[in-house]
């Protein structure tokens, strides 16, 4: 009898497995993510037989904490500051790091700066690329600048060759790219299915840690669903990076949504050049270039996106509508939000915006949805619903909530020192937290609000 090769249905945007097809993934909620991929696997070598030969470690005994040494993790300066900071303070030896990102966004062009600046630094750097030539590689390279012996290229997406080559050389940095186009012959299904993609990581998870080798991976986010994404490996990983930033602007963040070696949540912020990504030191500088002045439903607020304090613009535009049903649009920020804040704006202010249009938008594209945005999102409302402009230095911020009141965020002192840093003279703030900022910012006008009433006399 034929034996029937067993095949199972992935997700391909989480990775999630079922038996059966299903139309949406009850994992995150996708439509038609769901592709059957087999599950037969070669059968693995015994591993009692590849222990102690260097394949695998011996089989670690528990021990107790006073036996654990702990040894200062040693830590590599890719020379681009954005990225430390992303990384929690530069590349981890040893760690498995994960770029995520549309294509075309710059993933290959971050990592071969990277790669160029640590072979600099003299370190032994491995670049693989499963998606371009050694050709396509050097004209990029060329429009970078000047790379050293230390950095070596490969094509390749097999990864027994990949492993034979690391141990060979042993480099001290590996950089895949991409994922979703490696391929590991134990598994039968195709490159960049659920299964390859996850086994292929697992592959070079082995690698990282037992040769103490910093590994980078490629993994482009795609919509359509042909490949999978890199949500499924996001938790095989010590670190998870994602680029972000709108592809027909200049600008690109870099974001770390998982870091066991810092902290998440923190972005780096970089340019599109002619000679790659350039790093923006000061973003909120970055962010509200061109900023109308003395335009209506225009506000400046703060938004701290892990530990450092970004200054971004709010639009609105209230317009009378022209159909029974309004429209609600937001751009940027979280569209139930806007449409909570609009209900509180209605209810507890008697504004009634429900015969107008309403579309929210962070200006410069970024992508944020903290509660201390909404002090900000509703003053805009306010100020384009009665075309009265707010002074252009002005800045508020704070959560609201449902009876309309101003809520206290954290990190506040960061946010009114970076507001007075650039130049803006009043700061709207929760009003309980003003005693505690009168002492932390004192070039600075502070005023305390309690609800979104009080702020709106303001302006
Ligand atoms: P790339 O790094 O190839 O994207 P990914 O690897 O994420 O798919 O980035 C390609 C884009 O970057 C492409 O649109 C061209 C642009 N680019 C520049 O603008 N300047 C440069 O110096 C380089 C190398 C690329
Ligand atoms: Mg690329």
């Amino acid at each position: 009898m034929a034996t029937k090769i067993k095949s199972v249905f992935f997700c391909q945007s989480c990775g999630y497995e079922s038996s059966k097809w299903m139309g949406q993934c009850p994992g995150c909620r996708e439509w038609n993510t769901f592709v059957e991929e087999p599950v037969k696997k070669a059968a693995s070598a015994s591993r009692s037989a590849s222990r102690g030969t260097g394949v695998l470690p011996e089989i670690s005994s528990p021990k107790s904490l006073s036996e654990i040494v702990l040894n200062n993790e040693e830590r590599y300066d890719t020379h681009i500051g954005e990225l430390n900071r992303v990384l929690g303070g530069g590349l981890v030896k040893g760690s498995l790091i994960l770029v995520g990102g549309d294509p075309g966004i710059g993933k290959s062009t971050i990592l071969l700066q990277v790669a160029g600046n640590l072979s600099g630094d003299s370190k032994d750097v491995l670049y693989i690329s499963g998606e371009e030539s050694l050709q396509q590689i050097k004209l990029r390279a060329n429009r970078l600048g000047e790379f050293g012996n230390n950095l070596k290229f490969m094509c390749e997406t097999n990864l027994s060759n990949i492993e034979e080559t690391v141990s060979r050389v042993r480099p001290q940095v590996v950089i895949i790219d991409s994922i979703q186009t490696m391929y590991n012959e134990s598994v039968t299904s195709a490159p960049g299915s659920v299964s390859q993609v996850r086994e292929s990581t697992s592959v070079l998870l082995r690698i990282a840690k037992s040769m103490d080798i910093s590994i980078f991976i490629v993994g482009h986010v795609t919509k359509e669903g042909q490949v999978a994404g890199p949500r499924v490996l996001e938790h095989m990983v010590d670190t998870v990076l994602y680029f972000e930033g709108d592809r027909h602007a200049s600008y690109r963040i870099l974001r770390a949504v998982k870091n066991r070696f810092g902290s998440t949540n923190e972005i780096g912020v970089f340019e599109m050049q002619d000679k790659g990504l350039v790093e923006v030191r000061n973003p909120s500088e970055f962010m509200l270039e061109g900023r109308p002045l003395d335009a209506s439903g225009s506000i400046v607020t703060c938004s701290v996106e892990g530990t450092r304090p970004i200054l971004i613009e709010v639009q609105a535009l209230v317009t009378r509508t022209n159909f029974g049903f309004p429209r609600r649009q937001a751009n940027g920020t979280d569209f139930n939000r806007v449409n909570l804040l609009m209900a509180v704006l209605e209810k507890r202010l008697g504004l009634s915006m429900g015969e107008y249009d309403a579309y929210v938008n962070l200006a410069g594209g970024m992508k944020i949805a903290e509660p201390s945005l909404d002090l900000g999102i509703c003053l805009a409302l306010i100020s384009s619903f009665r075309n009265k402009s707010i002074d252009s230095d002005v800045i508020a911020f704070g959560e609201v909530g449902l009876s309309g009141e101003v809520r206290s965020v954290s990190m506040a002192d960061l946010r009114v020192q970076e507001a007075e840093k650039l130049g803006f003279k009043k700061c709207i703030v929760p009003k309980a937290l003003l005693p505690k900022l009168k002492k932390s910012c004192p070039g600075l006008e502070l005023i305390g609000a309690a609800s979104v009433a009080d702020a709106m006399k303001l302006i």
